[in-house]
């Protein structure tokens, strides 16, 4: 089975352009307490980098497109993020990497709570340790 679970976003196109919606309760499997986009990227400097100890998280490509990497641990798998209709659930323990942001890349995430380094596991073999054992 994939790593990668999507969220289909409801999208209401026509001739003016696309209209993407996403409501609390009816099309998220968490309460969103935050959320953050990231702008101005660069194709040479990943991102990511680390997993959360129980952070649930979705991830939207709104613009452009960029290479995501997922590890459970055990398993890596990649896949590249292009669809603004589409989020992708970063559950806790998955360490998760950004790469390639092409230049007009906007990528939006919705967060199930506040931010917390302390939930945040910044270093690989304390990740394979912790979440793996
Ligand atoms: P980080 O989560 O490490 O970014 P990325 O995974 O995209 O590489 O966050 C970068 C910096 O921003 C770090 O110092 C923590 C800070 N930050 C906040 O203060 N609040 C937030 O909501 C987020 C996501 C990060």
């Amino acid at each position: 089975m994939s790593l990668f679970k999507w969220i289909d976003i409801r999208t209401i196109g026509d001739e003016r352009g696309q209209l993407c919606v996403i409501e609390q309760d009816k099309d998220l499997p968490f309460q969103v307490k935050r959320f953050y986009y990231l702008t101005n990227l660069d194709y040479e400097t990943p991102r990511g980098f680390h997993a959360h100890r129980s952070l649930r998280q979705i991830a939207i490509c709104i613009a452009g497109s960029c290479e995501m990497i997922f590890d459970d641990g055990n398993r890596k798998e990649s896949i590249v993020m292009n669809s603004s209709s589409k989020g992708l659930l970063i559950e806790p323990y998955i360490w998760h990497e950004m790469h390639n942001f092409s230049k007009d890349c906007v990528f939006m995430v919705l967060a199930s709570d506040y931010y917390n380094e302390l939930d945040y596991i910044r270093d690989y073999s304390e990740f394979k340790g912790e979440g793996n054992a």
